[in-house]
């Protein structure tokens, strides 16, 4: 095995999706506190006024915010050095737009970082993981507002120095790409993302399926933009706070393939993979956007007279220090609308006929994360890289003991890992793998329990049943001889 020494293993959480305790200690209401959940069939819920009769997932998720201490402490024991996790926004400023932080949100953040320190673990922080406080949805229309840029540069700057010698690594905002995924016509993309919604459907009185929620191009470009503009500050914020800061940007790599060698495929491909993936990725690496976005914004009729000079200066100026990304499926592109479909991480593609998909018909494929590490190096040389979520949501059976042998979730690792070895030896920068949701959480897409993903199960269920209590599945054991042997010992 060829992991550096130093190399960092772990894994990724995020506060919407784990913390629970929605309204605690001052908390404001967030995008995700506002959705029903679904399944693989039904799209999540939008239902504006929380109803105290409907199951809002993310308002107790799996309440890590009263058992940090013992999941931290089972992080340790698989012998982690780093855990990713976000920072819920609206525990820090609970309408987005307040004069001054909440204390017992700083306060509680406090203890998570001391007790991960506690043991020889080191916070990688999202500031913004799908968290953006709900008053900003409603008051400023998300990101589409330039007010939402200070706003989050506020945010980021109070976090940066009430935290700054717990923190080292930050990344800005989880998966920027997504409003660009699917045609960018997913609600969920433009919600989660951008916190952008149309009046008409901020104002509904009736449940709205994300998949039927309005979408504006323009708005969601200009958004998207204001988002590349607050990213950039806050990455010079951070900077000038603490210049040891390492901060990073977070793109949903989609990695798709052409279905057949028909060059309409390789170029429908070649052009599905710059705007879904590259067009992000380039802003915030190399601090411009791409010619090729320029010639999509034209054919889209987006009028890009927001992308100012003084903008540019600031993208120029904040380009991060490492590229992080989550991989968990590819698909196919083909331009014959015949071929068969299939589902993905808040995408759609064609269907592979080589690879297996899980039961939420994500397509399995690490022979895909050694190509898209090394595509990531040929794209972005001089940067470090760093798998931040990698993972299978999968059913899992409890047995009459309590033991829960989650052999597939083992293969799925043991081959990713495999994979990413294989790539380090190709020659690419990877400085750490943190797997998504090791323990059990909210699925964000589905905002299901039963679509578990972790090393350590949760006593929680989609009725609303279960005690939290948390238990240690095969994959538990097994990642632990994982982190502990680095890498060498897969099993
Ligand atoms: C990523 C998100 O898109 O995929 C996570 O960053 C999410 O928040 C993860 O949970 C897995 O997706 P899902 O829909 O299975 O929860």
């Amino acid at each position: 095995m060829t992991f550096p020494k130093d190399f960092l293993w772990g894994g990724a959480t995020a506060a919407n999706q784990c913390e629970g305790a929605y309204l605690e200690d001052g908390k404001g209401l967030s995008v995700p506190d506002m959705l029903l959940g679904g399944d693989v069939d039904t799209p999540r819920t939008f239902l504006p006024k929380t109803d105290p009769n409907a199951f809002y997932p993310s308002h107790e998720a799996i309440d890590f915010y009263h058992h940090y201490k013992e999941d931290i402490a089972m992080f340790a024991e698989m012998g982690w050095g780093v855990f990713r996790l976000s920072i819920n926004w609206g525990r820090i400023f609970p309408n987005g737009d307040d004069a001054e932080p909440n204390e017992a949100g700083l306060a509680f953040y406090d203890k998570v970082f001391d007790e991960c320190h506690k043991h020889g673990i080191e916070p990688l922080v999202t500031l913004c993981h799908y968290e953006i406080p709900w008053n900003i949805v409603t008051q400023y229309h998300g990101f589409y507002s330039r007010q939402t840029i200070d706003l989050f540069t506020k945010y980021a700057r109070t976090c940066f120095e009430r935290y700054k010698d717990k923190v080292k690594y930050w990344l800005t905002f989880n998966e920027i790409n997504i409003p660009l995924m699917g045609g960018g016509h997913s609600g969920l993309g433009n919600l989660y993302g951008l916190g952008l919604m149309q009046d008409e459907d901020i104002n509904s009185e009736t449940p709205i399926p994300l998949s039927d929620l309005k979408d504006n191009p323009q708005m969601r470009f200009e958004a998207l933009h204001n988002q590349f503009v607050a990213s950039a500050l806050a990455v010079q914020a951070g900077h000038e706070i603490n210049p040891d800061f390492k901060i990073g940007n977070m793109i949903a790599h989609i990695t798709t393939y052409p279905l057949t060698p028909n060059p309409k495929d390789i170029l429908e491909n070649q052009r599905n993979m710059h705007i879904s993936n590259d067009l992000c990725g380039d802003v915030q690496v190399r601090g411009a956007y791409p010619d090729f976005a320029f010639r999509y914004f034209k054919e889209n009729q987006i009028d890009v007279s927001y992308i100012t000079e003084a903008d540019k200066e600031i993208l120029k100026e904040g380009t991060v220090d490492f590229y992080t990304f989550s991989y968990y499926m590819t698909n196919c592109i083909t331009v014959d609308e015949s071929a068969e479909k299939i589902g993905g991480n808040m995408s759609m593609g064609a269907k592979n006929p080589y690879l297996k998909a899980s039961d939420w018909g994500w397509q399995i494929d690490p022979d895909g994360l050694r190509y898209t590490l090394n595509l990531l190096h040929d794209r972005y040389p001089d940067t470090p890289l760093m798998v931040v979520e990698n993972g299978f949501g999968a059913f899992d059976q409890v047995e009459a003991d309590g033991s829960i042998h989650d052999d597939y979730r083992i293969a799925y690792f043991k081959e990713h890992i495999k994979a990413m070895d294989e790539a380090v030896e190709d020659g690419v920068p990877l400085i750490g793998y943190t797997t998504w949701g090791p323990i059990d959480l909210v699925s964000a897409g589905t905002g299901q329990y039963a679509k578990r993903y972790g090393f350590i199960y949760v006593d929680r269920h989609d009725d609303g049943t279960g005690d939290f209590s948390r238990s240690r599945k095969d994959s538990f054991y097994w990642y632990q001889k994982v982190c502990q042997s680095n890498g060498a010992d897969l099993g």
